[in-house]
């Protein structure tokens, strides 16, 4: 079994319907993907799972979706009007434009963020990676990720709104709201699915990093003195979830943001990375945001966002603990991590050993001739029996073998054959994914032999 290359996930993407480059026929759009019949499914499949993970998992954790589009004193208050910005710098010989941390490598990891003379010698020593030249970049510049757009018929200042570039904000804009109509009291957590935003320079890699984006955030409020704790907590917890997602451990790690690398809300910050086929890459953070977000949305608006403590009968602000995922780029990791090459008794083949509750086609059925009217007839009155509690998918057309070659490539786990047999023994060939194992199943068992190979909690 061998792992595969980026190439080798951007090429099954598309010829298998996962995902496609945005606006194709017009040569496509900058650093914008969509999502094909079997890629929707696999990230509705893997936002259900990180819902259900957060909101049915935690008896004290709730949902919420709210705006794109808030009040522009929002990003002024949470600071991203000032700080959301990246370091760019300009090759001089060939004009493109770079982001410092990605010129850096992992020596962005080295504490010189803010020492520009130190940046520039590092970046003019690695050269450009667009016309290889050393020594031609210009001093580092920032540049905001947000983008702005107009609301009303009239562009002017005040008109301006921001796309959000996080999720985040919406949950602390509403938490009190929330927290009085569900009752709850510190500790307690409020998740959100939602897109977000970014200008991003220097896009790249397929999906991981695109201008638009889904993340999966949760907002975690503690008492002051819990946060370390509760910071702790989250890390075991996500980890636990990425386990779940059939993810090697040896492919899964922890960074620490250094002093320089923190973002401006930040006391302290873990990546969790995944080895994609590109490198070490980051998929989610965990933040400790302290009472940055409260505190200032408490002086921007005006409203007093503290909460009363019952014990000691004073108000405060709560600190917020965040775990903070892309949907596309856990999805993007899901992809990598599943798609293998291998050969088996003699047969090369393609196969994406997704775990089975977050493959977009549970079970593929075949009649084993096209041409025969009582074999098809069989195969989709099993389908339709089956299509009110899988996601099943009928198949009639080319061989066995290359039918079962496609399910293969979309990680279909099972497929059943209905042959001559079957018309007499009421019973089917049913063949697994993984190991290619067939057997009999009466047709009459076959709900509950499904319902009990899909019953695996993720
Ligand atoms: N609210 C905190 C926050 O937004 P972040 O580290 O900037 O933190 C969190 O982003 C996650 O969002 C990242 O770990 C990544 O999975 C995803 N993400 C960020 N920028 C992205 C982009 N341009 N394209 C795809 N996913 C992105």
């Amino acid at each position: 079994m061998s792992a595969t290359s980026l190439d080798q996930i951007i090429s099954l993407a598309k010829r298998r319907g996962f995902i496609f480059q945005s606006s194709e026929i017009y040569g496509g759009a900058a650093a914008a993907y969509d999502y094909g019949p079997l890629g929707v499914a696999l990230k509705n499949n893997i936002k259900a799972h990180w819902w259900k993970t957060m909101t049915q998992g935690f008896d004290n954790i709730v949902g919420i979706d709210a705006a794109i589009m808030m009040h522009p004193k929002v990003w002024e208050a949470s600071g991203h009007v000032s700080n959301f910005t990246d370091p760019l710098v300009e090759c001089q010989q060939c004009h493109k434009r770079f982001r410092v941390d990605h010129l850096l490598g992992d020596d962005k990891y080295l504490p010189i963020k803010d020492d520009a003379d130190a940046v520039l010698t590092a970046v003019n020593t690695k050269g450009c990676s667009g016309c290889g030249m050393k020594n031609k970049f210009t001093t580092p510049r920032q540049f905001n990720l947000m983008f702005t757009t107009n609301l009303g018929a009239v562009e002017n200042e005040g008109s301006t709104v921001y796309l959000r570039p996080e999720t985040a904000q919406g949950i602390y804009v509403n938490a009190q709201l929330v927290a009085n109509a569900m009752r709850l009291k510190v500790p307690f957590g409020i998740a959100q699915i939602g897109k977000a935003f970014r200008n991003e320079v220097t896009p790249g890699n397929f999906t991981f990093r695109t201008v638009e984006f889904e993340q999966m955030e949760m907002q975690y409020f503690v008492k002051p003195g819990e946060a370390d704790k509760t910071f702790e907590f989250w890390k075991t917890e996500r980890s636990k979830w990425y386990a779940s997602l059939g993810f090697d451990e040896k492919l899964l790690r922890f960074h620490e943001h250094g002093k320089g690398e923190l973002a401006h809300y930040a006391k302290a910050a873990f990546d969790i990375e995944y080895k994609m086929p590109f490198g070490w890459k980051e998929i989610e953070g965990i933040h400790n945001r302290g009472d940055w977000d409260l505190k200032r949305h408490s002086e921007f608006s005006g409203k007093d966002l503290s909460f009363f403590d019952e014990e000691s009968k004073e108000k405060y602000l709560p600190w917020i603990i965040e775990t903070s995922v892309g949907a596309d780029r856990v999805t993007l990791a899901v992809l990598s991590n599943a798609l293998c090459e291998e050969n088996k008794d003699g047969e090369q083949r393609l196969v994406l050993r997704l775990p089975k509750v977050l493959a977009p086609v549970q079970v593929a059925i075949f009649p084993l001739l096209s041409n025969n009217d009582d074999l098809v007839n069989k195969a989709r009155e099993i389908a339709t029996t089956l299509r009110g509690s899988f996601r099943v998918q009928f198949d009639e057309s080319g061989s066995i073998g290359r039918r079962y070659r496609r399910q293969d490539e979309i990680g279909t786990p099972f497929c059943i054959t209905v042959d001559h047999d079957s018309l007499n023994d009421q019973s089917v060939t049913v063949r697994e994914r993984d190991s290619m194992e067939q057997k009999r199943v009466s047709i009459a068992e076959l709900n509950s032999f499904f319902t009990d190979q899909f019953s695996e909690t993720l």
